[in-house]
């Protein structure tokens, strides 16, 4: 199952992760930035219809510069007061936010659209595998409508996020570090979508449906065995 998982993920395909019962109880449709296109950005919208996020890894986030949101406002603090009162350190389901940046690339138009945010998130993938760190500030605008999310260094080993479980599929995919994931949400219940309808919903799609519990076991083996 998790060699379908990773397969899919390399060959572009979407893959449907739930991350915990302990946890947010939500699964996250997951691809490979690199190969984002458009047509995946209108599914996600469509059949996903959470926040679309661009996890990073650690490595791949420290050599474009970019820092947790709550770095950020830390460091704004003492000139935004209100910054240090509206600290993440409350979230009832993990210690910290994932939250970086927001950015669109500079070629899209508002950033929104389907054909924006695939642009703009393709393209950064395209930059880190090219290892263009440097165009960052020159490609992307800053804020835009494509949420990056830095994954906490050592990820699955360290924080068990759909963020960290992105990147550690990555690792084991030796695809680029950067991933798109968005939260399933159910239009009837107002709620995250169940297990058991996404259980469905990737049946009918023909999508690899896996939890978080079976992507850290595999991260687990895939490091002894380096
Ligand atoms: C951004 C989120 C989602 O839960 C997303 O899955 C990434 O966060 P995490 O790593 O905490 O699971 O909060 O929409
Ligand atoms: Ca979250
Ligand atoms: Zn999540």
């Amino acid at each position: 199952m998790i060699e379908d998982a990773i397969k899919a993920f390399k060959d572009g395909k979407i893959v449907l992760i739930f991350d915990n019962d302990n946890r947010e109880r939500e699964t996250d449709m997951i691809i490979a930035a690199e190969h984002m296109t458009t047509e995946h950005m209108t599914t996600i919208r469509n059949d996903a219809g959470g926040l679309v996020c661009v996890p990073l890894s650690a490595e791949v986030s420290d050599k474009l510069g970019i820092p947790f949101m709550t770095d950020i406002m830390d460091a704004a603090t003492e000139e935004y007061p209100v910054l240090g009162e509206l600290s993440p350190n409350d979230i009832p389901y993990d210690e910290k936010s994932a939250f970086s940046i927001t950015v669109n690339h500079r070629k899209t138009f508002t950033g929104i659209t389907d054909s924006d945010r695939a642009c703009t998130i393709k393209e950064l993938a395209l930059l880190c595998k090219n290892e263009e760190f440097d165009k960052f500030g020159k490609n992307f605008r800053a804020p835009g409508h494509v949420t990056l999310l830095r994954a906490t260094e050592g990820h699955v080993l360290k924080r068990q996020g759909h963020t960290e479980m992105s990147i550690a599929l990555a690792e084991m995919a030796g695809t680029t570090p950067v991933a798109v994931c968005c939260e399933m949400m159910d239009d009837e219940t107002g709620g995250s979508m169940t297990t058991d309808k996404v259980a469905k919903y990737a049946e009918e799609k023909g999508l690899i449906f896996l939890s978080g519990d079976e992507v850290i076991k595999a991260y687990h083996e895939f490091k002894e065995n380096q």
